[in-house]
């Protein structure tokens, strides 16, 4: 939980097959003491995941945030195309274990949800896990998180 006098900016963008689970999550990140940066999208009617995959990644890159939560029907249209940015490590996550590790072992700075395949108890797990674990660096973590910003 953020404890200083200005408090860390988390992005968060969903589709419509999202949407209902990013103002849950939403919520919970302003209650835990976060600013929200919500890029979208602001209903259920029907939208192109990548238009906020990319939208996010682009607030990241222009310093807006360090962090973001990505969330579509499935989860995985929308970390594909945040993903596409070389510094983005979007991680679509299940449960705590992959929620842990995804920080632990890929220094995940995105974590992506499947609105229809998640309950808003576990994405919140999840999501709490994220924001407070740290990325084990150093050795053999950093030099495979290094090769993501580098592909050959
Ligand atoms: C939208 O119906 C759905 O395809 C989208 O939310 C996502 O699951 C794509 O990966």
């Amino acid at each position: 939980m953020p404890s200083d006098a200005s408090p860390e900016t988390i992005a968060i963008a969903s589709d419509h097959g999202g949407f209902e689970l990013k103002t849950e999550l939403r919520k919970d990140l302003m209650d835990m003491g976060y600013s929200v940066l919500d890029l979208g999208s602001d209903s259920l009617d029907s939208v192109d995941y990548p238009d906020f995959g990319y939208a996010l990644a682009g607030a990241m890159k222009e310093g807006k945030a360090k962090r973001g939560v990505l969330i579509c029907g499935s989860g995985i249209g929308i970390s594909i195309a945040a993903n596409r940015d070389t510094d983005i490590r979007a991680a679509l996550v299940h449960d705590a274990l992959t929620a842990k590790l995804a920080r632990q072992h890929n220094d995940a700075n995105v974590i992506c949800f499947g609105g229809r395949t998640i309950g808003p108890e576990v994405a919140r797990d999840c999501l709490k896990i994220f924001l407070e674990t740290e990325f084990e660096e150093g050795g053999r973590h950093t030099r495979r998180v290094n090769k993501l910003s580098d592909p050959q």
